[in-house]
């Protein structure tokens, strides 16, 4: 935690991929920073719009009738130019065209990576919030996203078992989570699937084809959820290693994408997207930076960037993955 002077004016900005949550957070830190007296911009694009200029005012009206709205009403990216000395030259330039003096970081670890290498050239204080739907951060139970973009995983693996079990077929579901294996295995045990295969465990493969095994016995249709950072592939490549050893399962394969992303906010994440905002404006008026807002055990609490995109949630999965052991038998 470093101690920085009053700031006046604060930046806001999403990163990385979208994720439903965001809008919610934007108007928390939007508003926040008014009820403060301080001065808001939005920052289009992530990080490109700081190295192009692309920055406009935000008033408290700016922000009406989006905490329910998927997206992100700035846009978001993952700027290459940011990556670069040049461009975070370019960027700071902005932020002092506009007296920009703080700035408030919607997204994931490449966001948060991104704003330690700004903060090292440039000592502009930066508090983050999680954006992201994968749940891979340490320093947080949970990110803003996760919870709607696995509702809707469950959501749609639900309609999969209606038809799966009125063909006795064995269903492959890819969910998204990069290498992470959260949606996976939390879709999985909401969903009541019969095996979930997660990039954080290795035997996947071996574990499975005993898991088929027993389903064939007394199962009419199995669904399989693969998360797409998985070792063993994805679930075209899982599907087909269990074809090559048992040609006469009927299988199907489904990959879920980007529907995962979109939709309106659950009840959870706009709720964790409004403390988060509040917490990371009242934060940088407090004087922190370098650190990300999350929710530990029902508190708000900030964690250094460095740590919040060291550690993993390994520990949660192994818990739910003995659950769903037991509970799919
Ligand atoms: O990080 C969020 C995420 O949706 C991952 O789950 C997924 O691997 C990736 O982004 C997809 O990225 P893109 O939208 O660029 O295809």
């Amino acid at each position: 935690m470093k101690k920085v002077k009053s700031i006046e004016h604060i930046g806001v900005f999403t990163s990385g991929g979208d994720a439903p949550g965001m809008n919610a957070a934007i108007r928390a830190v939007v508003r926040t920073a008014h009820y403060h007296g301080l001065q808001v911009s939005g920052i289009m694009e992530g990080y490109n719009g700081l190295v192009t200029d692309d920055v406009k005012a935000l008033g408290t009206r700016d922000v009406s009738n989006i905490i329910q709205r998927g997206g992100t009403i700035l846009r978001s990216a993952r700027s290459k130019e940011f990556m670069t000395l040049e461009g975070r030259l370019a960027a700071k330039k902005t932020l002092d065209k506009h007296g920009i003096d703080a700035l408030v970081a919607i997204g994931g670890d490449g966001t948060f990576r991104g704003a330690e290498v700004f903060i090292a050239e440039h000592g502009v204080p930066i508090v983050g919030i999680t954006g992201t739907i994968d749940n891979d951060m340490g320093g947080t139970d949970t990110t803003i996203g996760f919870d709607t973009a696995t509702n809707t995983a469950m959501e749609l693996v639900d309609r999969i078992r209606d038809t799966a079990s009125s063909h006795d077929r064995l269903f492959f579901v890819e969910v998204m989570g990069r290498s992470s294996g959260a949606i996976a295995m939390h879709c999985g045990v909401a969903a009541g699937a019969e095996f979930v295969m997660i990039p954080e465990r290795k035997q996947g493969i071996v574990e499975l084809i005993a898991v088929l095994e027993r389903a064939e016995k007394s199962k009419s249709s199995v669904i399989v959820i693969v998360a797409e950072g998985d070792e063993e592939g994805g679930a075209y490549e899982v599907a087909r290693k269990v074809k090559e050893r048992y040609a006469h399962y009927e299988t199907r394969v489904s990959v879920l994408g980007h529907v995962q992303r979109g939709g309106n906010p659950t009840v959870a994440d706009r709720i964790l997207a409004s403390r988060s905002g509040v917490t990371a404006v009242e934060a940088l008026i407090a004087g922190h930076a370098g650190e990300m807002v999350g929710v530990v055990n029902g508190e708000m609490v900030l964690t250094s960037f460095s740590m919040a995109v060291a550690a993993g949630k390994v520990t949660d999965n192994k818990d739910l993955d003995r659950i769903l052991t037991i509970l799919s038998t």
